[in-house]
């Protein structure tokens, strides 16, 4: 069993494979280690050029899943794939710099370390050529990320770490999985105070390649945050939905304002035409967020608004009904407009969810480059070591 595990999540980086395995072979030279891949079924094929590699080192595994996706999904299953009791994640395009490995596993071992993390915010650290909105962006997940933390971290936004396998042990049957940051939810999983410690190092540019981080990723920091804040007692995907539906009522607000004082309509045609617009918002919202790994595009996005428009009005009689049959037996009015509006939206979500977006139904697949499957030449039998003879 090796002593030391590194786990690269790997998207489409078939150029950087075999970069980053030699600086982190140089960088642990004379260390104990695997370095694991964990890739999604790239199309580039980056999965064929880590297998083609582990046939010549040993120390190289490959973790490929086929029909998933996700950073944080990705290294986990990477971490739970080896043995070794001291485990590194860093990304496969050479931005983390692999030759602070060492004294990150050093740092470790000291005793009740639970992770380091390599920090771009303290001595020795800096967030190098990274352009500025990038930066001004992390220190907004930074704060963020306050909230549900349960360490004081100079750079949680961070994807270069390292856990021991026994604090990984215990937070992963909490973790939420969700989007990029894994740090954040590692630390934020924790039902006690972390000990954490850091190590300063430069991120520098990618080597080659290009980010998979897009505003796809903003929403699942949002998603994330919402799970460890009220995941065991609202569904995120339900909480992102009311999101959405209360950014609606606002924008239903200032279409009314502007039709009525500037467009010169009755009052029931202004509420008929930003109805109209504001299902129409909602739906291109949800499209985006809630229900974003489902995104309906082309003459689905069309066919889709459509059942999303009948849902919804089928929705607005709910509410009418609930509300109205409340607000007779003499509920007051604003618990039972509430009441109205909750069933409605529950039932918007639904059928959103079970009609609309059809989230458990599997999707058609386009596969990757095939894997090119090499002949392996037998090893002579002479060069086998014998298991059955000791000290021989
Ligand atoms: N398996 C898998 N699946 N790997 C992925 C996926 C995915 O869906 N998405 C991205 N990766 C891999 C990339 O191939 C790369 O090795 C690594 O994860 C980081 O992805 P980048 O696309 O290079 O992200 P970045 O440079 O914008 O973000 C990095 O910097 C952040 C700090 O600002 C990442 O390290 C983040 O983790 C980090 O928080
Ligand atoms: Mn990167």
């Amino acid at each position: 069993m090796p002593e030391f595990a590194i786990v690269i999540p790997t998207f489409n980086e078939r150029g950087n494979v075999r970069t980053i395995t030699r600086a982190v072979a140089s960088a642990l030279e004379g260390m104990d280690f695997e370095l694991i891949f964990v890739d999604d079924d790239s199309p580039d094929g980056t999965a064929s050029e880590v297998l083609e590699l582990s046939r010549t080192d040993p120390r190289v595994r490959l973790v490929h899943r086929i029909r998933r996706r996700g950073l944080s999904s990705a290294v986990i299953e990477g971490m739970m794939a080896t043995n070794a009791p001291y485990v590194a994640v860093m990304d496969g395009d050479m931005q983390h710099d692999e030759t602070v490995l060492p004294a990150m596993f050093r740092k470790l071992r000291r005793d009740g370390v639970d992770v380091v993390v390599g920090t771009r915010h303290c001595a020795g650290g800096s967030m190098g050529e990274f352009p500025s909105e990038r930066v001004k962006l992390s220190q907004w997940g930074r704060r963020l990320s306050a909230l549900v933390c349960h360490a004081d971290v100079s750079d949680p936004m961070s994807g270069f770490f390292a856990v021991r396998r026994e604090y990984l042990e215990e937070v992963v049957r909490n973790l939420s999985c969700v989007g990029f940051k894994i740090l954040v939810d590692l630390l934020a999983s924790a039902t006690r105070p972390v000990h954490v410690e850091e190590v300063g190092y430069v991120f520098r540019n990618r080597a080659c390649g290009e980010t998979k981080l897009d505003l796809q990723v903003g929403f699942e920091y949002l998603e994330l945050l919402l799970d460890k804040l009220l995941g065991g007692w609202i569904p995120v995907r339900y909480a992102l939905f009311g999101m959405v539906g209360a950014a609606g009522v606002v924008a239903q607000l200032a279409l009314m304002r502007l039709l009525l004082f500037f467009g010169q309509v009755t009052f029931d045609t202004a509420q008929i035409i930003s109805s109209l617009l504001v299902i129409g918002l909602n739906f291109a919202a949800n499209n985006r967020i809630t229900f974003r790994q489902r995104r309906l595009r082309g003459w689905s996005w069309l066919s889709g608004l459509a059942a999303f428009a009948v849902a919804c009005s089928l929705g607005l009689y709910l509410n009418l009904r609930v509300a109205d049959g409340l607000f007779g037996m003499g509920v007051q009015w604003p618990l039972a407009s509430l009441a109205g509006i909750l069933i409605a939206s529950v039932w918007n979500y639904s059928m959103g969810a079970i009609l609309v977006w059809r989230i458990n139904r599997p999707r058609r697949w386009v596969p990757a480059v095939a894997v090119p499957v090499l002949p392996i030449e037998p090893m002579p039998l002479a060069s086998q070591p014998d298991p059955g003879v000791v000290g021989s």
